[in-house]
């Protein structure tokens, strides 16, 4: 008997364990032959016989159950050792990510201007006719108007052509003195070499009592923007026309690849196009009821910034998702 005990305890495997059981509690088994001498036994040990027969089989029954338990966890914790993922283990296959090349220029722009006590505002990117034109002195058939190719929605609505919008949000929000850039997404109909969709810009605007913000505060801060940006190059301003500036201005760079000699990129002017800038227009005050007060406004497109400062032929490519380009960047 106590042989069996230790045959139970020293199974290993659960098949093992099935063919034991058999040997004991089956048809032909140890306990179906013991039953079987009870019949040659006078009547009167026949029954403390079967009582202590009765008392070893459910004895050995447990201790059966009980070891077929043991072996089942086992051979469940072995499976999920064996088909485990081990979380912790490091994986020699995943490489560093990278910002991507136009949100690191944005974040590049932005410490300048943060740096130079600029608040940073946000709008909506789906906008009204009254924040992304009206306001800025664009009426309804103004032709600069489709300059913008705008995305409509049924409802009159429409994805912001510029952050330009964020000006108006600013100044109906708060009261003068203001300094704020605003970056974000804009959307035109647009899709070539130079023109995505979806693009970024970079917004500006700073206001104060007449007279406290010049033209020349302007320029200052722009020279000093592109220097930090580009480095060594020169800058000039070219009289323009926005509707939301008078008198306005785009702003150039030299060259940064061919230095101002003439090259392909700056079609042979020596002048790279980087920057639009104004004295704010008094009918932009009008629209938000300022009074007294001037300041200057500015807005860049991040891409633009982007591919002159990491020399990126087409601007298509940047949203692509090609981890071939974006790998270069990291
Ligand atoms: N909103 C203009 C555009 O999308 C850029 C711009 C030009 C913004 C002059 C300004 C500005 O604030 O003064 O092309």
């Amino acid at each position: 008997m106590k042989e069996f005990k230790n045959q139970i305890e020293s199974c290993k495997s659960l098949k093992e364990l099935e063919d034991l059981r058999v040997s004991l509690f089956g048809k032909k088994g140890f306990f179906a032959g013991e039953f079987a001498k009870m019949k040659k036994l006078p009547p009167e040990e026949k029954k403390s016989f079967a009582q202590k027969l009765n008392e070893d089989k459910e004895f050995f029954l447990n201790t059966l159950n009980e070891k077929k338990l043991h072996l089942e966890a086992e051979a469940i914790a072995y499976e999920m050792k064996k088909d485990g993922v081990d979380v912790t283990l490091f994986n020699q296959a995943s490489e560093a990510g990278a910002l991507h090349p136009v949100m690191d220029t944005m974040d590049k722009i932005i410490e300048y201007f943060v740096a130079m006590n600029f608040s940073i505002e946000e709008g909506p990117l789906v906008e009204d006719d009254f924040h992304n034109f009206e306001a800025l002195n664009l009426p309804k058939y103004h032709p600069a108007r489709d300059m913008q190719d705008t995305f409509y929605f049924e409802d009159g609505m429409l994805l912001r052509t510029h952050t330009s919008p964020v000006q108006i949000r600013t100044m109906l929000k708060d009261k003068p003195p203001i300094r704020m850039i605003c970056p974000g997404a804009v959307f035109r109909r647009d899709y070539d070499l130079t023109h995505t969709p979806m693009f970024h810009q970079v917004e500006g605007l700073v206001v104060d009592k007449s007279g406290v913000v010049s033209f020349a505060n302007l320029k200052y801060i722009l020279e000093d923007f592109l220097k930090y940006m580009f480095g060594d190059v020169e800058v000039r301003f070219r009289p323009s026309f926005f509707p939301f500036t008078e008198p306005s201005a785009e702003v150039d760079i030299s060259c940064i690849f061919c230095e101002g000699r003439g090259c392909r990129v700056c079609s042979h002017t020596g002048w790279l196009e980087v920057l639009g800038s104004g004295y704010v227009d008094e009918n932009v005050f009008k629209a938000v009821g300022y009074e007294g007060v001037s300041g200057y406004a500015f807005g860049l497109g991040v891409e633009r910034f982007a591919m002159l400062l990491h020399k990126i032929p087409d601007l298509r490519s940047l949203f692509e998702g090609d981890l071939r380009l974006l790998e270069q960047f990291r």
